[in-house]
């Protein structure tokens, strides 16, 4: 897929850069041919020669130094790229570039190119969720950029906290997974609910569940990538939200279903990877609970179930359930894609090692009204994600790759 391709690679200054050889040797091994682009402050982190000697091309600093008379280095390299990967991305080469800053190479090259552009930030989590680095991210997938969020984990400054620059391989597969699926959801409106809900008993308590938004976000990178039009409905997440989604927040099963219902007719596909409470309590409280027998019984109602209304009320979408099981799998995955009305339904063993609640990878077997369309090993939700979509695109009959049946 990578095989043949012209990737301009541009490195910027952060301590992530040394990550960048890394980076540039993989897409080489794929079968690229990689330019890169360091920007000043990223050779105090990592040597050009490195880059060099991985890329097998000369490295470019300097917009002034040209080296080829025949032509203007940043415009040849713009127009010659079938993509442009920024990797790591600083807060200030994001600024650069949404502010259409031109002022060296990277930032020049960057202005004149107009193939797609993949980023990946990484920083520290306060400058990730600064406000103006939220906006300028936003700006960028706005106009098109696609993001390979950070990851989440110990930073360079000491902070355990998202803001790690994705793993190479990761970035290598969102790369992977452009040129594979292409946009083959191009035109296609994609709704997608992450998280958990909340259920209120009082100002101060609520009922929730452990969902984090990983898988759910994972989703709606994934099918932004492959070029739709995507909403995220987002109950309670830990995570920042992919940008270049119109994202709504929804606190309750009922928040969520009602945010859903008005969406739902202008859909192509929905993934419903959300965890949705079953039950609410009966009674809630304008006041904090007070302490006063030695027990305390909660009355419970059920909520309306979204998936099932939403199979209820299905016209020409595709419809996309998850299933959250610690036992019998398959047979109780089933039987939520039949009771649901589902085209497809993802099962997850919550209970398994690695899968499931918050945590960075997923096991799942993705389920048609026939039976097993495919199981997947356990891998990073990213990944999980991509090929969910992948199976989602063959259903479409807009992506290849057999009938996904
Ligand atoms: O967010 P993460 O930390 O990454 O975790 C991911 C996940 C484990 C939450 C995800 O992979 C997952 O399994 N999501 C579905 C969780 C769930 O609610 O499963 P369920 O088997 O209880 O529900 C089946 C389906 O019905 C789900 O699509 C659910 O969104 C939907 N549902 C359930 C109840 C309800 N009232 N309305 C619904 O729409």
């Amino acid at each position: 897929m990578i095989r043949g391709k012209t990737i301009l690679l541009g490195i910027t200054g952060g301590i992530a850069a040394y990550k960048g050889a890394a980076l540039c040797s993989k897409l080489v091994q794929a079968g690229a041919q990689v330019h890169v682009i360091m920007t000043e402050s990223a050779t105090k982190f990592i040597t050009p020669l490195t880059l060099q000697t991985l890329s097998r091309n000369p490295v470019h600093i300097d917009t002034f130094d040209e080296r080829d008379p025949s032509v203007v280095s940043h415009i040849h390299l713009a127009d010659h790229a079938d993509l442009i990967v920024v990797a790591p991305a600083t807060a200030g080469s994001i600024a650069k570039l949404a502010g259409g800053f031109a002022d060296d190479m990277l930032s020049t090259t960057l202005l004149a190119a107009t193939c797609p552009v993949l980023i990946a930030p990484a920083m520290n989590v306060h400058m990730y969720e600064h406000p103006a680095v939220v906006r300028n991210m936003d700006l960028l997938a706005s106009r098109g950029a696609m993001f390979v969020e950070p990851g989440t984990g110990q930073l360079a400054c000491g902070y355990v906290a998202k803001g790690r620059l994705a793993e190479p391989e990761d970035i290598v597969l969102a790369v992977q997974a452009w040129f594979a699926r292409g946009k083959t959801l191009s035109g296609k409106k994609v709704l997608v609910t992450a998280g958990g809900t909340i259920e209120r008993l009082d100002p101060v308590r609520y009922l929730t569940n452990d969902s984090s938004g990983k898988m759910g976000f994972a989703i709606a990178e994934a099918a932004l990538l492959m070029g739709a039009d995507v909403t995220v409905v987002a109950g309670r997440t830990t995570e920042r939200p992919p940008s270049g989604v119109r994202l709504i927040r929804a606190q309750s099963a009922q928040e969520m279903l009602n945010a859903v219902l008005p969406l739902y007719p202008e859909m192509d596909v929905v993934v419903k990877s959300a965890a949705v409470a079953d039950y609410r309590p009966v009674q809630t409280y304008d006041q904090k609970i007070k302490k006063t027998g030695e027990t305390l019984v909660l009355e419970l109602e059920r909520t309306t179930d979204i998936l099932q209304t939403l199979g209820e009320r299905k016209t020409h979408q595709l419809l996309v359930g998850f299933a959250a099981e610690t036992q019998e799998v398959e047979r109780y995955a089933m039987d939520k894609l039949k009771r649901k009305n589902c085209d497809l339904i993802v099962a997850n063993d919550v209970g398994a090692e690695g899968a499931g609640f918050n945590v960075e990878t997923n096991e799942v077997q993705i389920y048609g009204p026939q039976g097993l369309v495919e199981a997947l090993p356990l891998m990073s939700k990213r990944e999980t994600a991509g090929r969910i979509m992948d199976v989602v695109a063959r259903r479409l009959g807009t992506g290849g790759g057999g009938s996904g049946s």
